[in-house]
């Protein structure tokens, strides 16, 4: 994920002592004095079971004990290839075949996608698409093909490999073409045909989004967004990957987001959903058009990194699926999305509060200095990092974000819990929240 405003290294935040965390329960972690802090952050989006789970730690163990490592290129396991039919089961449209390959996190899955595609080209005797697209403002991991598409300024001017041009953001709250929906007829949307253009339509492989943005900024997209997305990839004939590091895995209802809006990508990304945080796990799901064409090209389809599909990994995957599925915690993430947003709704009259958005169990608190102007905070003032610190301080963990406006400028809270919290809990956060953002000046 890209830095929040809590983990940073400038002298500023340096003064922010962590606490050493030593166990989880549930949606609490303990640290070694005895402090109890409410997880309303999950982690950054990643604990979606909750911590502590008995039959997740049991499967990691067994997995460790009988067979710790093989190479994913050499041998399955009888849990990857479980996991696997479980996830190209999921893939959303009609029923198909796809291919699942396992990463050890969403920045691995966005390398894989981003060589999956340029191969799919290639295949297909058009060797010179090889640029995929992104967004403005999105992010997709850390390594450096991830970061080129990501868009996140601060990050990517020191990591990016090369610049490829990236379309508009969505992002209604400060649209980008300053229109509102659905009088905007979502240009935010039609600036990918001119990103396209700008690129070279004959160069393009594919474009890249998160169908619900994660962590930079928790945009929602209108309903027209990503079916008018996929209707400019195919007038193209460019793939469609939708980045669900952070959503996929039940967090907003539906196991991926995208579902939503009834809208079928090429290739989809799942990160820390999958394994809820048991161990490090990610996958690539590639549709079978876009499979049967790439593996026929000649290298096998999949990359071979040295933990891709680790035994232990793919184990503690595969026990946190059956976990969601025994307990139907993916149907609870809605209504207990639905209850976070009723009493979060009143915090909306503070005068820091911008606005406050998202799906299901994802929700972005962004923070303004005046609401009418929806100015940012001046940075200077730490507002942010101070609110994350009076929560933390009263045992609320939330996860801090800055540069929600444009990598820079702007900041906002992202609250996504664990699904296994209850009602009580949920409380508990937002009324930390309410006092927090009520007596903190800016
Ligand atoms: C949408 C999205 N893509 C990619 C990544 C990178 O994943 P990882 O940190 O597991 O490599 C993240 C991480 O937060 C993410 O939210």
């Amino acid at each position: 994920m890209p830095p929040d405003a809590t983990s940073g290294s400038t002298a500023d935040t340096d003064s922010l002592l962590r606490p050493v965390a030593v166990r989880g329960e549930r949606v609490y972690v303990i640290d070694e004095e005895g402090n109890r802090y409410l997880d309303a952050a999950g982690g950054g989006g990643v604990v979606t079971i909750g911590h502590g789970v008995r039959s997740v730690a049991d499967a990691v163990g067994t997995a460790l004990r009988e067979l710790p490592f093989v190479h994913g290129g050499v041998f399955d396991t009888p849990q990857s290839l479980e996991l696997a039919a479980m996830l190209s089961g999921s893939f959303p449209g009609p029923e198909q075949d796809a291919d699942v390959i396992f990463t050890s996190g969403g920045s691995e899955a966005t390398e894989v996608a981003i060589a999956t595609a340029r191969r799919y080209w290639a295949a297909k005797g058009e060797p010179a698409r090889q640029t995929v697209l992104g967004r403005w403002h999105g992010y997709h991991g850390g390594t450096a093909a991830a970061q080129t598409l990501s868009g996140n300024r601060a990050p990517r001017q020191a990591y990016a490999a090369t610049e490829v041009p990236l379309a508009a953001p969505c992002y209604c709250y400060r649209c980008p073409f300053d229109v509102e929906f659905p009088f905007c007829e979502v240009a935010c949307a039609h600036d990918l045909e001119e990103t396209i253009r700008r690129a070279g339509p004959e160069t393009v492989a594919a474009f890249i989004c998160e169908p619900i943005v994660g962590e930079t900024s928790g945009a929602v997209p209108p309903p027209t967004y990503l079916k008018t997305i996929r209707d400019i990839c195919d007038t193209h004939g460019i793939l469609f990957i939708a980045d669900e590091t952070l959503t996929g895995g039940g967090r907003t209802g539906q196991f991926f987001a995208i579902e939503h809006w009834d809208v079928v990508p090429d290739m989809l990304i799942v990160g820390g959903g999958l394994a809820s945080g048991y161990a490090p796990l990610g996958a690539l799901l590639v549709s079978e058009k876009v499979s049967e064409e790439a593996s026929g090209a000649d290298e096998p389809l999949e990359p071979t990194f040295t933990y891709q599909a680790h035994p232990p990994s793919v184990a503690a995957g595969l026990a946190v699926q059956q976990y969601l599925e025994r307990h139907e915690l993916i149907a609870r993430a809605p209504e207990r999305g639905e209850y976070l947003t009723d009493h979060l709704a009143p915090l909306n009259r503070i005068a820091r509060v911008g606005e406050i958005r998202g799906q299901g169990l994802l929700r972005t608190i962004e923070l303004v200095a005046d609401k009418s102007k929806r100015t940012p905070i001046p940075p200077e003032s730490l507002f942010v990092e101070r609110l994350f610190e009076k929560l933390r301080h009263d045992g609320v963990i939330v996860h801090a974000v800055r540069g929600t406006i444009d990598g820079t400028a702007g900041e906002h809270l992202m609250l996504a819990p664990p699904f296994v919290i209850t009602e009580a809990e949920i409380d508990r956060p937002v009324h930390a929240l309410e006092d927090a953002l009520r007596s903190t000046s800016m």
